[in-house]
């Protein structure tokens, strides 16, 4: 896959696919509005500030006090926006926020994919993107991903270009955000402090509400048996990639407004049916993808359940100013995983040990090929 200059992304047959600017219909928070968020960042970090950064951000207290004044002072029409996000989703399954506040002066992009520095560096973008995500729902994280961060850095690490995961620079493939995890995030926000040297990384999202006219209902009966396996992403298993969840179905729910658990890089099936099936809600997919470049302070919240995401390529530089991007997810009920979880804490178990031939899990079940 690769992108050119028209916005298109061309397939490995040779055929482009035109990306819609997500820019378009993105909420653009006014000056008025982004001083408001920042205030209400500003004050969080103020009676947060003696938490020490080992912590992760991982506290219950912290995520109450942000949706608390998000709710009381925050800007109206971005909470609104939000919660009918929340409740509604769209058809694209994806909202674009610009003109969001992040800190003045930033450190240097991380070189090793982590931010180890004292958070409060950065306590403008994080306590801004921490606001946003209590809205939306619960915020988690993973042990097995970035040492369990709340809020993880997205950025380019020399040696990773190829890696289909946050570390690469090359086209990453559209997929469900951990789509292999039981308790997988409904949403996704990408907060971006840096845009790539050249600005041509496009982060790219596509919904199944626009997709679900291009199947037909022989397709979407495929999809929706459990014949689809999922390969754990290396971010969760190293370099081992034997390591499988399923089967699952690929569309679940409501036949009119299904859910949608795929990855066009990490599914497999040994269903013909099942992988032509695959092919044609690819192409589905991509007939109907947005995109847009990231500058700083824009924020793009995908719905894991209602689109896939991906990243066109880009060249990274490893010169302290390469894109970064700082992700966070949530949920929409953090009770539902509370045994999944150490107490009070938002951070998942481990689902993998490494050296090991088994999850260490309840669910799902894990297969070896
Ligand atoms: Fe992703």
């Amino acid at each position: 896959m690769s992108v050119d200059q028209a916005a298109t992304v061309t397939d490995d047959e040779g055929r482009a696919w035109p990306i819609r600017e997500a820019g378009a219909s993105a909420l653009v928070l006014s000056e008025e509005d982004s001083e408001c968020l920042r205030a209400v960042a500003l004050g969080v970090a103020a009676r947060h500030a003696s938490r020490p950064s080992g912590l992760h951000l991982d506290d219950s207290d912290l995520m109450v006090d942000c949706k608390l004044r998000m709710l009381r002072d925050g800007p109206e029409s971005l909470v609104q926006a939000l919660t009918e996000f929340r409740y509604r989703s769209n058809p694209d399954g994806a909202l674009l926020l610009r003109n969001l506040p992040i800190d003045d002066a930033l450190p240097p992009t991380p070189e090793q994919g982590n931010f180890d520095g004292d958070w409060q560096r950065l306590k403008v973008a994080s306590m801004t993107q921490l606001a946003v995500m209590n809205i939306l729902g619960d915020v988690i994280s993973y042990a097995d991903e970035k040492a369990g961060r709340i809020i993880q850095d997205v950025v380019p690490v020399a040696g990773a270009e190829k890696r289909q995961e946050n570390t690469g620079s090359c086209f990453l493939e559209l997929h469900t955000e951990d789509g292999f995890h039981p308790q997988r995030p409904r949403f996704i926000s990408l907060l971006a402090l840096r845009p790539d040297h050249e600005r041509v990384a496009l982060t790219l999202a596509s919904g199944i509400r626009r997709s679900l006219a291009c199947l037909d209902g022989g397709t979407r009966e495929v999809l929706a048996r459990p014949i689809y396996r999922i390969r754990l992403s290396s971010s969760f298993v190293g370099d081992r990639e034997d390591v499988y969840a399923g089967p699952v179905p690929v569309l679940t729910g409501s036949l009119s407004d299904p859910d949608l658990c795929v990855d066009f890089h990490a599914m497999t099936s040994d269903d013909p049916e099942g992988r032509r099936a695959i092919d044609s809600l690819r192409r589905a997919i991509l007939t109907n993808l947005v995109g847009h470049v990231l500058a700083a302070g824009d924020l793009l919240i995908v719905d894991n359940d209602k689109a896939v995401h991906g990243r066109t390529g880009f060249t990274a530089r490893y010169d302290g100013q390469d894109r970064w991007l700082r992700r966070s997810f949530a949920v929409p009920d953090l009770r539902r995983s509370t045994a999944d979880r150490m107490p009070r804490s938002h951070v998942h178990r481990r689902i993998f040990t490494p050296g090991t031939d088994h999850a260490v899990h309840r669910r799902p079940m894990f297969s070896y090929e």
